[in-house]
């Protein structure tokens, strides 16, 4: 039995594959690891270890660990969490001296596990253990990523104001804003009850800040499968809340760094279509114009606008959406590609061409300003129906 603290992972968060750990896989993994971040919590680390360990003890013994990690508490969560190793085998400690936060805590955590599911829960007993067998089970069921929610079928909160649950709303709606690809999959972003594969998530590299590690992994891993388990937020008992609003500007700090480096397809898209724009425009001078060859400019448009996507296409399929493209080799899969593409880019300058219209007549805006506006627009529409039509399902069939 092993009573000494676990050593703290240091450097980039990142989980790796548990082989690159240790030569001997079979013997050094387990089915599951359970992370219990806490910041004192001395008074409820008996309790929740107990009720964790016999719950488990009953469905995957042998097979689990519960791993603590606490910051450094001041009332010394972690050394009473030591005393309990000899009463739970499957429990191990890690105190962090050196970083402090939430979401650290947990990947620190992760990255110390053997577990092939990884798991979280709060350790103040907030999040009724029971759920987590269900939550166990739709992992072996295949999900990807289990999360308890109380956005769903029974789940709900106990005793929140109005304006807690307001807030708590309101920070949705803002994710929801910001990053609708990520905070649309998930009915309650803000939990901190749920099980990820560590497949899902093994090389990518994290980079949170605060406490929303869910809405972290959600954005990075590769998570198909998406399952959700409705509970009840409790009351605390003892101890407690460490939220405050310094967690609301984290949250709104994390959501934008996870929007840019989200978006890096999405800028390269623009920076093509920029390049588009300036040879459509080349071209049409070449061809229209009175002092080149003098061409009527319906023609001169429209073979212009013809090169012009198909540069794009070109730098889109080998640059743009290269990720994409490398699971879809051969030229006849890249011909349907570039007709999806085309039409899709031809509507876009019918839509083009109406907004400006509208805006322009109707809502008797600036002709610069609406055309802006239109290509805003447009940009948006193109980038968004040619990755879901010209790309990925190019990708599925
Ligand atoms: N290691 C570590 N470091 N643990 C921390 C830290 C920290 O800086 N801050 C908080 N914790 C631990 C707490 O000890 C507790 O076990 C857990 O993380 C949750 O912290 P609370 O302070 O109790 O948070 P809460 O109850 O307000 O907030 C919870 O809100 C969600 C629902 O909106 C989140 O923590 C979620 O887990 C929860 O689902
Ligand atoms: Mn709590």
């Amino acid at each position: 039995m092993n009573k000494s603290l676990l050593p703290v992972p240091s450097g980039i968060f990142k989980i790796l594959d548990l082989s690159v750990n240790d030569n001997n896989i079979e013997e050094s993994c387990l089915e599951f690891s359970l992370i219990l971040p806490t910041y004192n919590e001395a008074e409820n680390i008996q309790n929740i270890i107990k009720i964790l360990s016999d719950l488990l003890d009953k469905v995957i013994p042998n097979n689990y660990e519960l791993i603590v990690v606490d910051d450094d508490s001041p009332d010394y969560t972690w050394q009473i969490a030591l005393q309990l190793i000899s009463d739970y085998p499957k429990l191990r400690v890690m105190r962090r001296v050196n970083e402090k936060g939430l979401s650290t805590a947990v990947i620190r955590g992760w990255q110390a596990a053997k577990g092939k599911i990884l798991g979280v829960i709060d350790a103040d007993l907030q999040h009724p253990p029971e759920i987590l067998l269900d939550l166990l089970q739709n992992m072996k069921n295949g999900a990807d990523l289990a999360v308890a929610s109380r956005h769903v079928e029974g789940g709900g909160v106990s005793e929140w104001s109005v304006a807690r649950r307001f807030l708590s709303r309101g920070a949705q709606m803002l994710g929801l804003i910001i990053l609708p690809e990520v905070i649309g999959r998930l009915s309650d972003p803000m939990s901190g009850y749920f099980m990820i594969r560590r497949r899902s998530i093994i090389n990518k590299t994290l980079n949170p800040v605060g406490y929303k590690i869910l809405i972290e992994v959600t954005a990075r891993g590769k998570i198909n499968w998406l399952s959700e388990i409705g509970y009840i937020f409790r009351e605390r008992q003892i101890g407690e809340s460490k939220v405050t609003w310094k967690q609301y500007i984290q949250y709104l700090q994390h959501l934008i760094r996870l929007r840019l480096s989200l978006s890096t397809r999405f800028f390269q898209f623009c920076l093509v279509g920029l390049g588009g724009m300036i040879m459509d425009m080349s071209i049409l001078y070449l061809l229209s114009d009175n002092n080149t060859l003098g061409l009527p400019l319906t023609r001169s448009k429209i073979v212009a606008a013809e090169l012009a996507i198909i540069n794009n296409f070109i730098w889109n399929d080998f640059w743009t959406f290269r990720d994409i493209t490398f699971s879809q080799p051969g030229k006849h899969l890249r011909i349907r590609r570039f007709i999806k593409f085309n039409i899709i880019c031809l509507t876009g300058l019918i839509l083009n061409i109406f907004l400006l219209n509208v805006l322009f007549n109707t809502f008797k805006f600036n002709r610069y300003f609406a055309n802006f506006f239109a290509i805003v627009c447009v940009t948006l529409w193109n980038f968004w129906f040619n990755l879901k039509l010209s790309w990925r399902v190019t990708e599925i069939d």
